[in-house]
């Protein structure tokens, strides 16, 4: 595939885009997110590729990806009216099945079509799964890095604004209150993950975003966390405890032991 047809892929997601309008301010507000978030992930996707120096054919997949990798939020808006998969359905599936159903990508190699396909798929999953090809896997982790860089650029930009304010389907309905589950916090000290079952408040949302950071993959990804103060622009957010600052520090460590390895953080010390 080509830069030609990533064009045309972008008239034909305007188009989409249009169809799936909601007929009322706040919803217009909701899949407005949407649509900036998308080209959000398509400039990061294209940065990561040339920081990793994937070819032009790779390139143009990766911007494919990341423009398709969230169309299942449109018509899951307008049937739904939210975007919690939970209480609808996966916006990753639905996506996929989109692009399946309306034949979007007929014009390209089956191996191209369905590595897409899959990596739309997949975007959202807790844990990628194990047995990948290669090409596959790249893509696959491309997209979440990406993915994540923009959500987090959504988020800060909110968290300067009144949550009053926010766009009606972004608050995940948690309470704004100054707790954090110590499950949580649990889980950011092992450099885990935090799974959506175990929030409780709006604080724990934010911890969970913050989690994502041990699960980047691309040091491209890594770099821009620390050159955006990523960390430190949503840490702001959180409470100002010494338990928190600890979750902001060991954070900014693994993001330098990544990058320069154990040697430099030792003689760092
Ligand atoms: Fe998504």
């Amino acid at each position: 595939m080509d830069n030609e047809s990533v064009e045309q892929y972008r008239s034909w997601f305007s188009r989409f885009v249009q169809e799936h309008a909601a007929d009322n301010e706040q919803g217009q507000r909701n899949l407005r997110l949407k649509e900036e978030h998308t080209a959000g992930v398509c400039a990061n996707a294209h940065r990561i590729a040339a920081g990793i120096g994937l070819d032009a054919t790779a390139t143009a997949l990766a911007e494919t990806i990341a423009l398709f990798h969230d169309l299942g939020r449109f018509p899951q808006y307008v049937r739904y009216r939210t975007f919690e998969d939970s209480r609808s359905m996966n916006h990753a599936v639905l996506g996929a099945k989109t692009l399946l159903e309306r034949k979007v990508l007929r014009g390209l190699p089956v191996q191209e079509r369905s590595l897409i396909i899959r990596a739309v798929a997949l975007h959202n999953v807790f844990i990628l799964p194990t047995g990948l090809d290669d090409e596959m896997l790249l893509h696959a982790k491309l997209i979440r890095d990406a993915d994540k860089l923009d959500i987090w650029r959504v988020f800060i930009e909110l968290s300067e604004r009144d949550a009053a304010d926010w766009p009606s389907a972004v608050g995940l309905g948690l309470p704004d209150t100054p707790e954090c589950s110590p499950a949580v916090i649990t889980s950011l000290n092992r450099r885990e993950m935090v799974r959506l079952t175990s929030l409780r408040t709006l604080n724990d949302f934010r911890l969970l975003q913050l989690a994502w950071i041990y699960d980047l993959n691309f040091a491209p990804t890594l770099r821009l966390v620390l050159e955006r103060s990523l960390i430190e622009q949503l840490a702001a957010s959180l409470p100002q405890t010494d338990e928190l600052s600890q979750v902001a520090d060991n954070l900014r460590s693994y993001v330098n032991e990544r990058l320069h390895g154990a040697t430099t953080l030792e003689s760092a010390r």
